[in-house]
């Protein structure tokens, strides 16, 4: 694997892999990497010849009293994980490459941005769409892997491609889990013991919301048993459970064919977030509503 700090050095190499036809996957990522990271290295290097790996940890969506200087880096664990698992270059971009001096561009995605995890991080979208632009400008990558943990952050980075056009297929990745059902986070790291052990209460709560909506509890019941168990389970406070449109992001009352339960709660001074997918094709095309 190559290991890139320059962007001068990063663009002959892609140009060669482009002008010998091979595809290019781009994985984003913020480092600490773990499974979770890896499921999308490996669905990178199972539709593209070439995969780029990126970690850089943007300052531009952490907000001022957010995690940015205790946020875990651990650079030779992931160089020996993204090696391990076939990666063919990574990029660690310097803060003042990415944001040269006099750096006054920033894109925003309005209305989804505002929303769930933008009304409690003001402004982390902005930076988030913005540093995805300014990494798929430079790689020019043919498909970009998202996971489907950070479920909003998707829906953001699918909505700027379109919107502006970008030409890069977006690709999501299933959520991967521990055992317990807590989804990988890189936050993870943060937890006490007695922590970690109350955690997978939320992934925990979102399948009983999950599965008393599919039988056909009503929303908000089911939601409100939701927020009570994770505050029994000593999440406080909780952000946020809904239940929303996969494709908008916005509260639902009636079934779609695509919805999702999110949720966001603290746990000691670490915050989670986990979204699970509420119906199957199978039910909606049996025309099951619920009520
Ligand atoms: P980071 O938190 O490092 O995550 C990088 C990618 O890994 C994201 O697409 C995220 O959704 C995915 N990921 C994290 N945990 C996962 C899990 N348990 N299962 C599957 N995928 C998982 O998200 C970011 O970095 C940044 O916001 C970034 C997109 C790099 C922009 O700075």
């Amino acid at each position: 694997m190559q290991i890139l700090r320059q962007m001068s050095a990063l663009v002959p190499v892609l140009a060669k892999w482009r002008g010998a036809g091979e595809r290019i996957a781009l994985v984003p990522t913020m480092g600490a990497l773990h499974a979770g990271h890896m499921a999308l290295i490996d669905a990178a290097r199972s539709r593209a010849e070439r995969v780029v790996a990126t970690i850089f940890v943007n300052p531009l969506q952490f907000g001022a009293s957010e995690d940015l200087d205790r946020y875990p880096r651990r650079e030779a664990q992931d160089v020996a994980l993204l090696e391990a698992h076939g990666c063919d270059l990574l990029w660690l971009p310097t803060g003042d490459e990415l944001y040269p001096p006099g750096f006054a561009t920033t894109v925003s995605v309005s209305g989804m941005s505002e929303r769930w995890e933008g009304e409690v991080r003001p402004g982390h979208f902005g930076g988030v769409a913005t540093v995805v632009a300014k990494l798929f400008a430079t790689v020019r990558p043919d498909l970009a892997l998202f996971g489907e943990k950070d479920f909003q952050q998707l829906a953001v980075i699918r909505r700027m491609t379109g919107d502006l056009g970008l030409g890069v297929e977006i690709v999501s990745v299933p959520t991967v889990r521990e055992r317990d059902g807590l989804a990988l986070s890189s936050r993870n790291a943060y937890l006490s013991a007695d922590e970690r052990e109350r955690a997978s209460t939320l992934p925990r709560a979102l399948e009983e919301a999950r599965d008393a909506i599919l039988g056909g509890e009503p929303v908000a019941l089911a939601i409100d048993r939701a927020k009570q168990r994770l505050g029994a389970g000593g999440f406080a406070p909780v952000d946020y459970v809904a239940l929303v449109s996969a494709a908008t992001l916005e509260p639902l009352k009636i079934a779609t064919s695509e919805m999702r339960l999110i949720a966001a709660a603290t746990i000691g001074t670490t915050r989670l977030i986990d979204n699970i997918r509420v119906i199957s094709d199978t039910n909606f095309r049996t025309g099951y509503l619920p009520r």
